[in-house]
């Protein structure tokens, strides 16, 4: 590998990010591209996997190198030390699907009361960052099922971009010195993250100045060299684990070990004529989006005004029920039973599409008991991908918040996940004040916390039609949700279905949250009965749709946004 990447990055990069400008632009029309496309949040990823298209690699190939180049230049929630979901669509196997379910487990010495203190009351400390929300990292073993199951090109082609990029640097942009600056508190507190996101004196690295990480170079050669194994075994993992235990964590090797993805079957819904891919558990992205469309198909959604309180109000009440479900029945399917045929049937949803009244809302605590959850913003990734074959791929991966845990273990170089967040700490214990106690998704060792992370494949006449997803924690599900029925419904192309504002609402807290630029339905929405919180965006829907043979990237400008492709 020739030490000339800094260039060839700096020079892709200023590429890459006029491409996505002028996609962006409206003047510019409605841009495409003719064979391929990766679009996600960082234009040097969406770089890495064009080049991989072009070097012969088909989309889950692109789709893991942009995934390791993300754990390089967006460490906010690009990762090696989290997890996440990968969906497939194999145009080149008869269209084959497959959902690679990477999410973490429970390390094996966990306990379902273990973030609670001495009152029974979950502990604001050991529940927020630190060691002991890290659940066992998933992404390398994901990638390696997605490379080596579904990829045309060897695996050390696809990890040695992200290897340069770490070893010989790349150029830190606005978003990226910004993004690190706001967490020097933390940086404080976990000294391992500051030495390795800032200079020798401490200082940050400014826009323009290149970035490198040695000790991630590290790590990701020992994963080119072995595998899976380089990471799960070895040298990292013995680094990992020791790092982890002087800190407090509870990570072993056997943990790592025994660690595995797996390859489960999407969960399918239609809507309007489209079919929808979604993951099924431990994600339950898919369940809860088949089921929101399942009931807006009872409605003419299509000939509402968008951006009417009307629909707003309608939107929030479909997503009220999923959001009810989710809560009560999801969550890992190794571990708890699940009806998945029940849950997606155009039936299941029948009696709550017939109580609707869109004069006006529903009270959450008519659904069920009450339950208060957190909002995310974009500490997720989500990318798309489609090839000059027609093969899709839809990944979203996290550390959980952004930057994770703010561990890194010494000498490995990248940061470790909070995702024991996302389970249900207090087990039985289900209050106003943001627990939710149900028991499918209680803490067992072994086990996957549920997410909310919802990649989508949605085909047309059997063929991919929108590759979709976001961040956002619990938003996610309803960001994937408004893309889908802008697109289906309104009619709109992909950029201007991305770019429409959002409106999230997830039954408890009972209010509807809406992007700025809604701000003036907050009257017509109160009169309805709802109650409306503003907020600045939701998610970061990097999307892609495919119509009469032109690939269209979506860019969402939320955080940042880069569509590459030829
Ligand atoms: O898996 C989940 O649902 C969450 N851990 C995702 C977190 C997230 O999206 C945070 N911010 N955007």
């Amino acid at each position: 590998m020739k030490k000339i990447f800094s260039l060839a990055s700096l020079i892709a990069l200023l590429f890459v990010v006029a491409v996505s400008r002028h996609l962006a632009s409206p003047e510019a029309g409605v841009p495409s591209f003719p064979n391929a496309a990766v679009v996600s949040v960082d234009p040097i990823a969406s770089n890495v996997g064009v080049e991989i298209l072009k070097k012969g690699g088909n989309a889950v190939d692109a789709a893991v190198a942009t995934g390791f180049a993300l754990a390089v230049t967006h460490p906010t929630a690009g990762n090696l030390g989290g997890g996440g979901f990968m969906m497939i669509y194999m145009a080149d196997r008869v269209g084959q699907v497959a959902g690679i379910d990477y999410r973490e487990k429970a390390p094996e010495r966990s306990t379902a009361r273990m973030f609670l203190d001495e009152r029974g009351e979950v502990d604001a400390v050991k529940s927020g960052v630190g060691y002991l929300v890290i659940g066992v990292p998933g992404t390398v073993r994901g990638f390696w099922e997605a490379s080596t199951r579904y990829g045309k090109l060897d695996w050390k082609t696809v990890v040695e971009p992200a290897v340069k990029l770490a070893r010989d640097g790349f150029v830190v942009d606005s978003v990226l010195s910004r993004s690190l600056k706001a967490q020097s508190g933390r940086m404080e507190e976990y000294p391992e993250f500051g030495r390795v996101y800032r200079k020798a004196d401490k200082s940050f690295y400014e826009p323009g100045e290149t970035m490198k990480l040695a000790d991630l170079a590290w790590t990701l050669e020992q994963i080119y060299a072995r595998g899976w194994q380089g990471f799960y075994e070895g040298e990292v993992a013995r680094r990992l684990t020791e790092g982890l235990k002087a800190g407090g964590g509870i990570i072993t090797l056997n943990d790592l070990a025994k660690y595995e993805a797996k390859v489960r079957t999407p969960v399918r819904g239609t809507y309007r004529g489209y079919e929808i891919l979604g993951m099924p558990p431990s994600s339950s992205g898919g369940i809860t989006l088949i089921q929101m469309l399942n009931l807006l198909e009872g409605f003419d959604l299509g000939s509402m005004p968008r951006r009417d309180a009307g629909t707003i109000h309608l939107l929030a009440e479909t997503m009220r029920i999923g959001f009810y479900n989710r809560a009560k029945y999801l969550g890992d399917t190794d571990f708890v039973h699940v009806d998945l045929p029940k849950l997606i049937s155009k039936e299941f949803i029948r009696p709550f599409r017939d109580k609707i009244n869109l004069q006006h809302a529903t009270a959450s605590k008519e659904l069920g008991a009450d339950i208060i959850t957190r909002e995310g913003g974009s500490e997720t990734t989500h990318f798309s991908v489609i090839d000059g074959q027609g093969n899709a791929v839809s990944n979203t991966y996290t550390l959980e918040q952004g930057y994770g845990s703010r561990v890194i273990a010494p000498g490995t170089g990248f940061l470790l996940n909070n995702e024991m967040h996302d389970f249900n700490m207090n087990p039985g214990v289900t209050d106003t004040k943001g627990l939710i106690g149900t028991t499918p998704n209680l803490i067992q060792p072994g086990k996957r916390m549920l997410s909310a992370m919802t990649p989508t494949i949605i085909l047309k006449d059997g063929k991919p039609y929108l590759v979709t997803g976001s961040p956002g924690g619990r938003t996610i599900i309803n960001t994937v949700l408004q893309v889908v029925v802008n697109v289906i419904d309104f009619k709109m192309d992909v950029q201007a279905a991305v770019d429409e504002p959002r409106i999230h609402h997830q039954w408890m807290p009972d209010q509807i949250e809406i992007e700025r630029p809604l701000e003036g339905n907050a009257p017509s929405l109160q009169a309805l009965g709802d109650r409306v919180r503003t907020q600045a965006t939701f998610g970061d829907a990097q999307s892609i749709l495919v119509k009469d043979g032109k690939i269209y990237p979506g860019v969402d400008h939320r955080t940042r946004g880069g569509a590459a492709g030829y």
